[in-house]
């Protein structure tokens, strides 16, 4: 049955071929890959792991993010280095110079992922204000944790009930509080060393007015359309399938209200506040990592030779646009949410800003920035 969201959609589809494929904003690759990213260089004060986050100089002097002999991109936390109990771990954390507008379409092609005990990486966007501005994590998990989780972090008031169509299952709804309404893949190789022995594989996110939408693929099942991509041929997403997780712009959250202009970000931390919390560290594989039942004691203090397997290897970032430039601040402050697994603190929160929507925002922008999701969207109702 043509359900009223698949005639929605289909009416949109027959507009939105006018052009809507994504064009190339930036291809983050090679000997080039670290150009735009800007390093953190100072402790980790944002997750509270063991570890110190190099500045530019000193990660690429320690080799911690260096292109290797395959042209990918390695971004890794020091595993040569004695480490004294009271001292940290070096690592890193980059963040792109470039904000990604409403619109944009985000993807990672990676061989490897780092993993371990007390190994806390990620691959995730903000915008400028935490939690105003929103955080996507695509990337995400700890410890010895197979499989990867995805997850929304805002102020209070979104939440992820939709029953639109997605491959992940929900285990948190709500996107205001400390966990994020985070979504489980079971998908197998998404993260640990199934990821890498599958010889990696691709996540994409989208940022839409008309939602967010992240998917996962296995090397093998990497769609065409991706593999036959070159670093400045347009994408077209109509034969990716349902999403991992879906989170469309509904009665339950306007994803407008929550979210600006999202900035990438790349980090390793040891330990920390989630990593490293008593029954999280022992409840995710690394009870008998040590002596000491203790993520800093059993891991980060000592000769590092157990992080051999803590690294991102990645051939590419690629980041689309539909063209279709919309505000960068749309998002609302409302109250401000405390932090735990969130990969920041709390910032003020600032004024409203929804009116900047109707100042520069227009209807055409939103219907045709809304067109290519729910494009997608309607394939897997119709299905
Ligand atoms: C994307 O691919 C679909 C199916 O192959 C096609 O119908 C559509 O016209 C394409 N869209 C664009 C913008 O090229
Ligand atoms: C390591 O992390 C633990 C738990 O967050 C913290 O109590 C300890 O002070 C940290 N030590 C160092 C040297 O960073
Ligand atoms: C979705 O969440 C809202 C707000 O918490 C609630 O009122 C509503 O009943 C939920 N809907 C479903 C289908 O769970
Ligand atoms: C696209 O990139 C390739 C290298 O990846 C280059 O050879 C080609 O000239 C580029 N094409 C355009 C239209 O920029
Ligand atoms: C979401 O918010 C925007 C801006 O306030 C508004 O234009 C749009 O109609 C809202 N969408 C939904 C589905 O409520
Ligand atoms: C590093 O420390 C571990 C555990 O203490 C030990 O098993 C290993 O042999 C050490 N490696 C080197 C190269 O010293
Ligand atoms: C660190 O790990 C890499 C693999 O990620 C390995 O090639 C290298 O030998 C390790 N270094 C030391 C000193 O163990
Ligand atoms: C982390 O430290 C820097 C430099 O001192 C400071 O500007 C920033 O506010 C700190 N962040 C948090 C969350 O404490």
């Amino acid at each position: 049955m043509l359900t009223r969201r698949a005639f929605l959609s289909l009416a949109l589809l027959s507009w939105s071929v006018t052009g809507l494929g994504f064009e190339v904003l930036h291809d983050y690759s090679g000997s080039t890959f670290f150009n735009g990213w800007d390093y953190y260089g100072l402790w980790d004060n944002l997750t509270l792991g063991n570890v110190t986050y190099l500045s530019a100089e000193a990660a690429t002097q320690q080799r911690l993010t260096y292109v290797n002999d395959a042209g990918n991109a390695i971004i890794r936390v020091d595993n040569f280095t004695t480490v004294s109990e009271g001292d940290r771990r070096n690592s890193i954390r980059i963040t792109s110079s470039e904000f990604y507008e409403y619109g944009s379409l985000w993807i990672i092609d990676a061989l490897h992922l780092p993993y371990g005990c007390s190994v806390w990486p990620a691959f995730w966007s903000k915008g400028s204000h935490w939690p105003n501005d929103g955080e996507i994590d695509i990337i995400e998990a700890i410890n010895l944790m197979p499989n990867n989780q995805m997850a929304l972090h805002t102020t209070e008031g979104c939440v992820h009930n939709t029953t639109a169509p997605q491959t992940g299952f929900n285990i948190d709804n709500d996107c205001g509080t400390a966990s994020g309404c985070t979504v489980g893949m079971s998908s197998p190789n998404s993260y640990e060393s199934g990821f890498a022995a599958a010889g990696g594989g691709v996540y994409a996110t989208q940022f839409d007015v008309s939602g967010i939408y992240m998917w996962f693929w296995s090397r093998p099942n990497v769609p065409d359309s991706i593999t036959s991509a070159t670093a400045n041929s347009s994408m077209n997403i109509s034969s990716w399938g349902p999403p991992t997780a879906s989170y469309p712009t509904n009665a339950y959250c306007n994803i407008t209200n929550f979210f600006s202009a999202q900035q990438l970000i790349f980090d390793i931390t040891l330990c920390g506040d989630w990593a490293g919390v008593p029954g999280t560290y022992d409840g995710t594989g690394c009870a008998n990592a040590g002596p000491n039942n203790n993520c800093y004691l059993d891991n980060v203090v000592g000769n590092g030779s157990n992080y051999d397997e803590a690294y991102f290897e990645v051939a590419y970032v690629r980041t689309y646009t539909t063209g279709v430039v919309l505000p960068a601040s749309t998002a609302t402050s409302t109250s401000v949410a405390s932090s735990s697994s969130g990969s920041q603190t709390s910032t003020p929160s600032r004024s409203q800003k929804s009116d900047a929507w109707r100042e520069h925002g227009s209807l055409e922008a939103f219907l045709a920035a809304s067109a290519v999701a729910m494009l997608a969207g309607c394939l897997f109702t119709l299905a």
